[in-house]
């Protein structure tokens, strides 16, 4: 984000939130079907591809390696793949604010007979990872961090195959391993002690690559190859979040989503949207390359919102959702408490302390802990100016604080939002009654 224009947004007040939208298509699928498109022979056709900043650095990622990519329209594009043979890019990669760019691709080209350098913007400069080296250099990848950090050189070269237990939760840590165990000799294994996000292994099948599953264990054999498809991107939940958590704001809300990906291994906020007191109707649902897509409807439950703790693998599962259940913790009855997700101070920023230091800003009772936060419920919230600290998911969740909030708030940094959803602020306004 350090190139794009500081902006300020201001959120007034809502009286409630209805109607019926498509959600843009989702991040993390977007990415994958960006880089297996990219390797694969033959030309791979997709709609409904993510608008965000961070897909497309993955796009330019792509070209830089040999793909050719055409914009037919902001969501329809066409990808020509380098048939399995990356080039020596010019420069470095610029994965900008993108660590699933930086970390699932840093598999593919691991095993590319070339020198790359990875490079991304000030949060992704900050972010580890050791943990993307480690597995990568066991294969026989030789990978240059600073202190654990971008950027990265990655001296590409034939990989080995390994069993790979993954030491923290991470689908970008799981996707390296897989997308290096198709180009290694042998057949690579891993697993994983909680059930991560499961696109890769999707997008893997659908580009025709055979994946093993036994139990919790995953097996890819190497030497595979990949071919072109046809793909709509679902719309993505992460980015629903802010709307269905807003809908729970409200006694008379009413919004339905159409085409949003349902996939069970990221639907994890709709059961915990159930236990605070919402009422999700699943309208329709149908599959497409494994992913799941569907409507569903979101009221909220006449007794109001209660509470809910979260912790273990739900934290794991609920992480990107982790600080837009924070943002709405304060207006439930009991409050929401959760735990064992340090892993949120190693995203885009410290969401732990940026969730604390906004929620007090805005007046806010909470407990911080290293692992999470605990915020009590039945509070009033007012107005105030929040630090997004160039975190898309920061900004977009204290705008959802702000609907219940008394007087504005001022977004400061809400320009991050175009991470991954530059079409929230506009969302928000078409759905939110004053
Ligand atoms: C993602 C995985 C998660 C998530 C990120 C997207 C993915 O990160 O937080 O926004 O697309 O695989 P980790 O794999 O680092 O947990």
């Amino acid at each position: 984000m350090s190139s794009s224009i500081a902006t300020t947004q201001i959120v007034r007040p809502a009286r409630t939130l209805q109607g019926s939208v498509t959600i843009p298509g989702d991040k993390s699928i977007s990415h994958r079907y960006a880089i297996l498109a990219g390797f694969a022979e033959g030309t791979t056709r997709l709609t409904n591809f993510s608008t965000g900043a961070d897909p497309h650095s993955t796009l330019a990622c792509m070209e830089a390696l040999g793909a050719t990519v055409v914009k037919k329209d902001a969501t329809t594009i066409a990808v020509t793949g380098a048939a399995g043979s990356f080039r020596q890019p010019a420069g470095p990669l610029d994965c900008g604010n993108s660590g699933s760019t930086m970390r699932m691709l840093a598999g593919l080209i691991a095993a590319q007979p070339h020198v790359f350098t990875m490079i991304g913007d000030h949060s992704l400069t900050l972010r580890p990872m050791e943990r993307i080296r480690k597995p990568l250099s066991q294969m026989g990848a030789r990978i240059d961090l600073v202190d654990g950090h971008a950027p990265m050189t990655i001296y590409g070269g034939p990989l080995k195959a390994i069993n790979f237990e993954t030491p923290i939760p991470s689908a970008q840590v799981k996707s390296a391993v897989l997308f290096a165990g198709l180009q290694a000799e042998g057949t690579t294994s891993l697993s994983e002690a909680v059930r991560t996000r499961d696109h890769s292994e999707h997008a893997l099948r659908a580009f025709g690559a055979t994946l093993d599953r036994a139990g919790d264990r995953l097996s890819i054999a190497g030497g595979q190859q990949l071919k072109a498809i046809e793909a709509t991107v679902p719309g993505d939940l992460s980015s629903a979040a802010f709307f269905l958590c807003a809908a729970l704001l409200f006694p008379d809300s009413n919004l339905v989503l159409d085409s949003l990906g349902m996939n069970p291994t990221r639907a994890a906020l709709l059961d915990v949207i159930t236990v605070l007191g919402g009422k999700i109707k699943v309208l329709t649902v149908e599959e497409h390359h494994g992913e799941l897509i569907g409507t569903i409807q979101v009221n909220r439950s006449p007794e109001g919102l209660k509470g809910v703790e979260i912790s273990g693998a739900l934290s794991a599962q609920l992480i990107d959702e982790l600080p837009v259940l924070a943002a709405i913790a304060p207006y439930t009855r009991d409050g929401i408490t959760f735990r064992d997700a340090k892993e949120l101070r190693v995203k885009e920023s410290d969401r732990i302390a940026l969730v604390a230091k906004n929620l007090k800003s805005m007046g806010a009772e909470f407990t911080e802990y290293e692992d999470g936060l605990a915020i009590p419920g039945g509070q009033t919230l007012h107005g105030a100016t929040i630090d997004s600290g160039t975190d898309h998911r920061i900004a977009m969740a204290f705008s959802i604080a702000a609907l219940r909030a008394t007087g504005d708030t001022e977004i400061r940094g809400a320009e991050a939002a175009a991470i991954s959803f530059p079409e929230f602020f506009s969302y928000l306004d078409l759905l939110c009654k004053r």
